[in-house]
């Protein structure tokens, strides 16, 4: 078993080699800590950086008990991470943080829903289906316009259709891959939001201030922390945080994305099991930044402040925008974190910058 606190010079392990995992590492790595990445690639952002790096599937058996033998406590960088990697590990006593029941319900956005829905938290309307003629079913009874997605896998927009009419839904469902979807009813929301929020291990939380998300063709570009709320906004995103928190008996930094309605209600899209990339405003905005939190939490340290020191706007920069660095870097107001991923394909968060403004 592992002893709590965490002490530094203990090795955390990493599922996932991409910019969240690298992150974190940094952060880690300033208290004291090594991390053990297991990633496919044998090149990758978090990899390059690692104490440790072990390349092998997620569900590599000699993978992951090398994982196990290098470090007591596990974490992941992203959501898809096998349920069974992460039976495989608790069975042999490693400590996984989100552990099982975050991972199995942010997979499933049916499970997503109806879990948020059981603890208080609203969401949109939904229906899954399986089948063409229950997607049908599921958009006569939503209405339309409806949004259908995939269950699980989707991200970046990535795994949606919309459906403008009822006559749609079948090859909408098809066009899906004909895979398990559920059927959203559209919001029609004024702003989106999100809350960055943690709970350690003996149950103490933290929230950060809300941040204002501005996405394209479902990938966000820019987020604005912290955001104009008035009091009673905040205290429904704490609410909410604390819900969904409690009832997933959650150890780390957790993502809540929010759509504002005109009558100042917010409604839960999704979360997401792990630093999000609306919460990078904090490593310019706040003194404890997510990727620190999410450390902190997981090592069993006490939370750290949440309030903002500053006015963050974050950029991601997207493909061959990166090239831009020149010009970012002349620029006072701004701090660049660039992702050391070698291909820019399009659409690719290549990194992103924060502009900082006094409070
Ligand atoms: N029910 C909905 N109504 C209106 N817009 C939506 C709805 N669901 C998602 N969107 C839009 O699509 C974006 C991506 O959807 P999301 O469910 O967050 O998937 P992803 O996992 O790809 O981030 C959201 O940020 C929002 O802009
Ligand atoms: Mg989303």
């Amino acid at each position: 078993m592992t002893d709590f606190p965490l002490a530094p010079g203990s090795t955390i392990g990493v599922l996932g080699g991409g910019q969240l995992g690298r992150m974190l590492i940094e952060a880690a790595s300033r208290l004291g800590f090594d991390v053990a990445v297991l990633e496919r690639e044998a090149d990758s952002p978090a990899g390059r950086v690692a104490a440790k790096l072990i390349v092998g599937a997620y569900d590599d058996e000699a993978a992951l008990a090398e994982l196990a033998a290098a470090t007591g406590v596990v974490t992941y960088e992203f959501e898809n991470v096998p349920a069974a990697s992460v039976a495989w590990l608790a069975a042999r006593g490693v400590e996984v943080a989100p552990g099982p029941k975050a991972l199995a319900v942010a997979q499933d956005r049916f499970e997503e829903k109806t879990f948020l829905n059981a603890h208080g938290a609203p969401t949109v309307a939904f229906a899954p289906a399986s089948t063409a003629e229950e997607a049908a079913q599921a958009v006569a009874a939503i209405g339309v316009p409806a949004l259908m997605k995939t269950r699980r896998e989707g991200y970046d927009g990535k795994g949606q259709r919309w459906v403008e009419h009822l006559a749609d839904a079948a090859a909408a469902f098809a066009a899906l891959g004909g895979v398990p979807v559920i059927v959203e009813a559209a919001c029609d929301f004024v702003r989106e939001l999100s809350v960055i929020a943690a709970r350690g291990r003996d149950g103490e939380t933290a929230v950060y201030p809300l941040a204002e998300n501005h996405h394209e063709g479902g990938i966000l570009r820019r987020s604005i922390a912290p955001a104009r709320a008035d009091q009673a906004l905040s205290e429904q995103a704490e609410r909410i945080a604390a819900r969904v928190l409690g009832g997933l008996d959650y150890v780390g930094v957790i993502g809540i994305e929010l759509f504002e309605l005109a009558d100042g209600r917010l409604l839960v899209n999704e979360f997401a099991p792990r630093v999000h990339n609306s919460g990078h405003w904090t490593q310019d905005g706040c003194e404890v930044d997510q990727f620190e939190q999410h450390i902190r939490a997981v090592a069993g340290w006490p939370l750290g402040p949440t309030q903002a020191i500053a006015q963050v706007e974050m950029l991601n920069l997207l493909g061959d925008e990166v090239d831009a660095w020149p010009r970012f870097a002349a620029e006072p107001e701004t701090r660049i974190h660039l992702y050391g991923k070698r291909d820019a394909k399009p659409g690719r968060k290549m990194g992103h910058v924060n502009r900082v403004k006094p409070l």
